[in-house]
């Protein structure tokens, strides 16, 4: 029996500890919440604060651990990091979670390794950047804090804003960042793709291409995705191999990644690749379920030193999940959720009852609920959800 630290145990955590337990292993989840969901299923729960490195380490050395994953999130990624350089665990050192988890040093590591990644600064203050904006962008733009994700502090810059809009989004961005910087980036137009991946000793595996759709400017919150992709074999191929390059890039070896890329006239660019099983159900559930190949039982292995399977093993669906993202307001009634019980559906879930506000969504804690569906490919899923979403009706006042 190996024992694993789980950082982070909330319900986006919940698949890879009830896995780990599955698989024989001993769990130690850890959380700063009390009331995380995901300690109830661990063989020991810790509260303690993830982002304390040292403290995680005291706890990781007392439990004398096997190996360390922080699916899912990116909080405690450099706690992970090192906890795994003064243990000699396997998985990505500080430095690397470092690189993975800054987009500003993400974008110098792509640019010096030549992986394709969009035009990006990273700004000094709001003057620099509106001066940047001014002289280096003929086209739109994009404002994002250096640290942070679920689309938080995220804005398109068109081209013509004026000053003062430009000053508020960007002391939005500002607002959002952990570290307070800020980088302009070119914007590039189109399609938006993840690629899942698991790298083990150098290989870089890549399990599948993740078709993903968002609300577009100016929050790109996440609605959904779909697996396999439904785009043409050359699309998706200059997504892999943007993804292998850019994983390369920063030199990632012995852990789960989730790429984000976008194709603009055929050319792919690296938005950003975390180190780390992908959030909203993609690695976790998805997965597994269009490629038969168990993602997150991989992610432990390799967690803990040992060589993934990486064969399918069940069948292969075409799934798609779909995010409620109701009119803001005072929510009163949900009409028709009956619906949920079809058998297409694989999974559902709604986040608010009768009388909670709904807010206009800005990030992905905004959304409403999700439904996951499946059938024999990619177009049929994702009718069978978009017909949910049109069928279950908020209603707010
Ligand atoms: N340079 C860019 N061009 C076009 N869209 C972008 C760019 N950077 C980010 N986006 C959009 O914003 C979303 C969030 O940006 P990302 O860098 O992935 O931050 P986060 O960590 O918040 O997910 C992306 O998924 C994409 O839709
Ligand atoms: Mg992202």
């Amino acid at each position: 029996m190996k024992k694993l630290m789980v950082l982070a145990a909330g319900i986006l955590q919940v698949p890879v500890i009830r896995k780990a337990k599955e698989m024989g292993h001993y769990v130690i989840a850890a959380d700063g919440d009390a009331n995380a969901i995901g300690l109830k299923y661990a063989d020991k729960a810790v509260v303690a604060n993830i982002t304390d490195k040292k403290a995680m380490l005291q706890i990781a050395h007392n439990e004398r651990i096997d190996g360390v994953i922080h699916p899912c999130s990116e909080v405690s990624m450099t706690v992970m990091g090192y906890i795994n350089d003064f243990m000699g665990l396997s998985g990505i050192s500080e430095e690397m979670a470092k690189r993975a988890t800054n987009k500003y040093l993400m974008r110098k590591a792509f640019e010096e390794f030549g992986a394709p990644s969009p035009l990006s600064y990273c700004t000094i203050d709001v003057d620099n950047a509106w001066s940047v904006f001014c002289d280096k962008f003929d086209s739109n733009a994009i404002l994002k804090p250096s640290r942070n994700s679920g689309s938080r502090g995220i804005a398109k810059i068109k081209q013509g804003i004026c000053q003062d809009e430009f000053i508020r989004l960007y002391n939005r961005a500002l607002n959002e960042s952990r570290d307070k910087q800020v980088l302009i980036e070119q914007f590039v137009e189109g399609p938006e793709f993840s690629v899942e991946i698991i790298v083990w000793n150098g290989a870089v595996h890549i399990l599948t291409v993740t078709d993903k759709k968002t609300t577009g400017a100016p929050y790109f919150v996440e609605l959904g995705h779909n697996q396999p992709s439904i785009f043409p074999k050359e699309m998706i191929d200059a997504v892999q191999d943007a993804a292998v390059r850019g994983v390369k890039a920063l030199n990632l070896d012995n852990c789960a990644c989730h790429a984000e890329i976008k194709v603009e006239n055929g050319n792919a660019y690296i938005m950003e690749i975390g180190a780390r099983l992908g959030g909203d159900f993609i690695s976790t559930v998805l997965t597994h379920l269009s490629t038969g190949i168990d993602m997150v039982a991989a992610a432990i292995d390799v967690a803990l030193g040992k060589k993934p399977c990486l064969n399918a093993k069940g069948d292969k669906y075409g799934v798609c999940i779909r995010y409620f993202c109701p009119r803001p307001g005072i929510l009163d009634s949900i009409k028709n959720i009956e619906v949920l019980n079809s058998e297409y559906i694989y999974e559902s879930e709604i986040y608010c009852k009768k009388g909670d506000l709904i807010k206009e969504v800005r990030s992905s804690v905004d959304r409403s609920g999700h439904v996951i569906t499946i059938d024999n490919n990619s177009i049929k899923a994702i009718e069978r959800a978009d017909a949910v979403m049109k069928q279950i009706i908020f209603n707010t006042i």
